[in-house]
This record gives C-alpha cells, sequence and structure tokens, in this order.
C-alpha cells in the first residue's frame, strides 16, 4: 500500500514536529532504534480507521521506539498501546505522549509472547527474542498491530501475528521508502474431502 499524500491536520503536524526534535536528540543511542515514516503511518492509519477493515479499535505497536505510531493511533481514536523492550525508549515515549495528552499506555517487554518458540534459523540483528511478554497486551486480545521489521525479521514478524493474533486482525508493516503492507488474518479454510 503506498502511502498517498493526503493533507496531514496541522496538529499532527506540531506533534511530529516535536517528536522527530526529541528524537534527533536522542540520535544512536539505541542502534535497533529507527524511525519509521511517521506522516505515512497516520495517512494509512487513517484510511484503516476510515475502512472498517480492522474488527475494532484496540491497536498495539510492536517494538515501539519512541511510541509516536501509537500517538498517532490515539490521535484518529484508536484504543492505542506500545511494547518496546528498551526502558529508556519506554520513558522517552510516556514523556512524548504526556506533553501532548494523549492516552497510550507504553510496556516494557517484548511482544514475543511467553512460550513462544523460536526456530534455529531465528536469529537477527536487532530484534530480541526475549518472550519477556507482557499478558495484558495478549496478541489475540488485538485487532491491529503496527510493526516496523527489518527485511531478515518480516517472515518472523507475520508468523508471529499467524500463531498468535485472532482471526479478522490487521498486520501493517512499513518497509522503507514509502511502502506499508496490510495483511488481515483469514480463517483457515477446510479442504473439502474427495
Ligand atoms: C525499527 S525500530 C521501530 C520503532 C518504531 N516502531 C517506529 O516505527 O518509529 C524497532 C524497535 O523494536 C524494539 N524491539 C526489538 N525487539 C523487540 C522485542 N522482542 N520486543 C519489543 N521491542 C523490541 C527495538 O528496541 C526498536 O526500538
Amino acid at each position: 500500500m503506498p502511502a498517498y499524500d493526503a493533507v496531514v491536520p496541522r496538529e499532527v503536524r506540531a506533534f511530529l514536529h516535536e517528536a522527530n526534535r526529541r528524537i534527533e536528540r536522542f540520535h544512536g543511542r539505541i542502534p535497533g532504534f529507527v524511525p519509521c515514516d511517521f506522516e505515512g503511518a497516520y495517512n494509512v492509519l487513517k484510511a484503516l480507521a476510515e475502512s472498517g477493515v480492522a474488527p475494532g479499535n484496540l491497536l498495539c505497536e510492536w517494538g515501539s521506539g519512541f511510541g509516536v505510531v501509537a500517538c498517532l493511533a490515539a490521535m484518529l481514536e484508536f484504543d492505542a498501546s506500545g511494547i518496546e523492550i528498551e526502558r529508556e525508549l519506554v520513558g522517552a515515549a510516556y514523556k512524548l505522549a504526556a506533553a501532548f495528552e494523549l492516552p497510550v499506555e507504553y510496556i516494557c517487554g517484548s511482544f514475543i509472547p511467553p512460550g513462544h518458540a523460536a526456530e534455529p534459523s531465528d536469529e537477527f540483528a536487532w530484534l530480541s527474542m526475549d518472550t519477556s511478554g507482557d499478558m495484558d497486551l495478549a496478541p489475540d486480545d488485538l485487532d491491529i498491530v503496527f510493526a516496523y521489521p527489518w527485511p531478515d525479521e518480516e517472515r518472523f514478524i507475520c508468523d508471529l501475528f499467524e500463531r498468535h493474533c485472532a482471526v479478522g486482525a490487521v498486520l501493517v508493516t512499513y518497509h522503507g521508502g514509502e511502502v506499508f503492507r496490510l495483511r488481515r488474518k483469514m480463517a483457515s479454510r477446510a479442504v473439502p474431502r474427495a
């Protein structure tokens, strides 16, 4: 899904200006944190909100970094949260959301749920394979998941979504440039007997 060129409202631009200023000051402290295209994310979430494709309003940003996408989702009336493994980023995300009075919950922990068995091939540069997932943000409660995976992490994120999220849930991923992908989990179809 290419991020279309909708006009981002003035209050969203003001929020992003401040978010980018804080991110610039933070720059490089945690190499695994790289921000996505926030205006593109806003437009994709807006289109998603208007489409009625997601089964509900509960959105979680997996690997939320500065928590900007979760904040944008809250501005669009999603019930938004984020989960992030780096404590310093969780603190920064809370401060940013509080500065704009946005009701976003951030959890310090892993979005990989306890008991998720890693395959021997599951080794990545940035994605932490920690499984200290928080059950308050159980994947099968979520209607929408947002993630920004590195290219080698994309398959793992999709498998995680497929295995743990509910039928009907939507996965939004960012892939650099203007590219976002939306997937919806479908019920598996029974194979008719011959
Ligand atoms: C590419 S950054 C994206 C940040 C944010 N979503 C954005 O788009 O601006 C990925 C984030 O995932 C976090 N992360 C990596 N593995 C994680 C895990 N297992 N659970 C939670 N967060 C994780 C990293 O610390 C990093 O902040």
